[in-house]
């Protein structure tokens, strides 16, 4: 009895699994020959044998192959899409943005720290949003300027230590830690000390936040969030939340009871919060987006600098040539680093931009629609609750639009080459109404950086770097084990 029961059981099962296998197939979206049992395309991706920006960049270059203008896949039994097409792209992140209004995140109220800008959707989401928007204006970041100024003079002595001793400088940890001290003190008012704290607590659970737990990722894929809102499903670890809130708590409670005002993201919120119409923020809110500019603003920024210097120790003449932009444009302002001064550095502004295009922090994009959607000139439609992923990293590497995309070329971003190269094949900070709030910030601190660096050490690639360097296994893309330059002062 037991037997029969477990055997037709099993049946079900797999015809199930089977079944849910051919969903692309049943709808007529193109998809993958080799999806497997249960894993669907994901296997090497769970099984952490390739990055999820490498998995995704195979995916967009199978359907590319194939010439079709879109493509369906499996995270194990989730059904997950992929536009191939800029116009159908155009169509998601933009025309039709209405349909794909969030990033796919589970989030609830019961879990603070997931009610951030990212994952919220719908009117939470918009109303937050144009909230928070005022607060990266260009005027609000130049008030800011202090405290990236003081952590670059901290990071060029950090980096002099290294150089004075003949050691080769570990610039990926070096850039995570500048990184966190400037992000920590503008989003949270704190004094992170990284650079020179070893054990920094921040720098620990900010790197703790960042890591996906597969099994929650696939509850939430699977799971209607009906339930798992009323079951009160946490999907971050306690830790890194009991650390961030109470992070919060206390710098607001010092900064109240002492009548503190700083110049910082906090303080603007802060400010919001006391406000009594509509544009008032809750401290829990608050929290929440704390934690969100941490976590999308460090590794994002630390990444692209250190890629970008990866590429510039390898190619010396554009090194060089920029060293040239920043000493020639400094002396203007009296040898003096500004925000007006590094508006006026243009190769600089296509270094970092050829940076993004060869290593996007974000190698595809999530959306979730939420309305059944009718894919234009098609008959498919997409079923609401499917996640859709925007490929950028395929696109930023398909010689269709920009040919030799494996050589770093800062002339990619010429207004020439601009001008003739379609809509929506540049995505490393996304695009429509989703697109990253932080994209001058971040751009910024970037450029920051690079200029402290750039300005003061010449860099050459030490023999520590594992070349070629891999792509790590995480949800940003970013190379694996750090990057050992040699810094000499010029
Ligand atoms: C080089 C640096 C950065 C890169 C490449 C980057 C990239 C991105 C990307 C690709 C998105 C998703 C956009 C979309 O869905 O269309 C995003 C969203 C976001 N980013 Fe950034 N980011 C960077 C820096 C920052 C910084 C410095 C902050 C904050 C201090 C920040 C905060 C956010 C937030 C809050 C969102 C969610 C926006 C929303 O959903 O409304 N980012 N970022």
């Amino acid at each position: 009895m037991w037997l029969q029961i477990i055997t037709i059981t099993t049946i079900i099962v797999i015809v199930f699994i089977k079944w849910r296998l051919t969903y692309w197939k049943r709808k007529g979206v193109p998809y993958l020959e080799d999806t497997e049992f249960f894993f669907g395309n994901f296997r090497k991706i769970m099984q952490a044998k390739t990055s999820f920006s490498e998995g995704y960049l195979d995916f967009y270059n199978q359907f590319k192959r194939k010439g079709v203008k879109h493509g369906g896949i499996y995270s194990m039994l989730e059904p997950m899409y992929i536009p191939i097409d800029l116009n159908l792209i155009k169509h998601i992140m933009l025309k039709d943005f209405q349909y794909f209004f969030g990033h796919g995140f589970y989030y609830d109220k019961s879990e603070l720290l997931s009610m951030h800008l990212f994952n919220l959707e719908g009117d939470a989401w918009k109303e937050l949003r144009s909230k928070l928007t005022p607060a990266f204006s260009s005027g609000k970041i130049k008030t800011m300027q202090d405290i990236f100024f003081t952590k670059c003079t901290i990071l060029e002595k950090v980096i002099g230590k290294y150089s004075d001793n003949n050691k080769p400088a570990p610039f990926k940890d070096i850039l995570s830690r500048f990184t966190i001290d400037i992000i920590g003190n503008v989003a949270f008012g704190i004094e992170c000390n990284s650079l020179e704290d070893s054990d920094c607590q921040f720098r620990f659970y900010g790197m703790k936040a960042l890591q996906v737990n597969f099994f929650n990722f696939f509850i939430t894929g699977i799971v209607p969030w009906s339930i798992l809102r009323k079951i009160e499903f946490q999907q971050g670890a306690s830790d890194v939340r009991d650390f961030f809130c109470k992070m919060v708590k206390e710098t607001v409670k010092c900064r109240e009871d002492n009548n503190i005002v700083r110049k910082d993201f906090l303080q603007i919120m802060l400010d919001l919060k006391k406000e009594s119409s509509n544009k008032s923020l809750t401290i829990e809110e608050i929290t929440a987006q704390c934690f969100i500019f941490f976590i999308g603003g460090f590794e994002t920024s630390s990444t692209a600098m250190t890629c970008a210097l990866f590429e510039l120790a390898q190619n010396l003449e554009i090194q060089e040539k920029l060293r040239q932009e920043i000493d020639s444009v400094l002396e203007k302002y009296n040898g003096e680093m500004s925000f007006d001064a590094i508006v006026e550095m243009s190769y600089l502004d296509k270094i970092v931009l050829e940076t993004l295009r060869k290593y996007p922090p974000l190698g595809s994009i999530p959306r979730r629609c939420t309305k059944d959607y009718k894919i234009p000139d098609s008959n498919v439609i997409i079923d609401k609750g499917t996640m859709v992923w925007i490929p950028v990293w395929g696109i930023h590497k398909d010689p269709d639009y920009y040919p030799n995309p494996e050589i770093f070329d800062p002339e990619n971003f010429s207004e020439e080459r601009k001008s003739k190269r379609p809509e929506f094949t540049y995505l490393p900070f996304g695009e429509g109404p989703k697109m990253c709030i932080g994209l001058r910030l971040g751009m910024l601190q970037t450029k920051i950086g690079l200029i402290t660096v750039i300005r003061k050490y010449k860099l050459t690639l030490n023999e520590k770097t594992e070349l070629p360097m891999k792509i790590a296994k995480s949800v940003l893309l970013t190379l694996e084990g750090d990057v050992y330059l040699n810094a000499v002062r010029v």
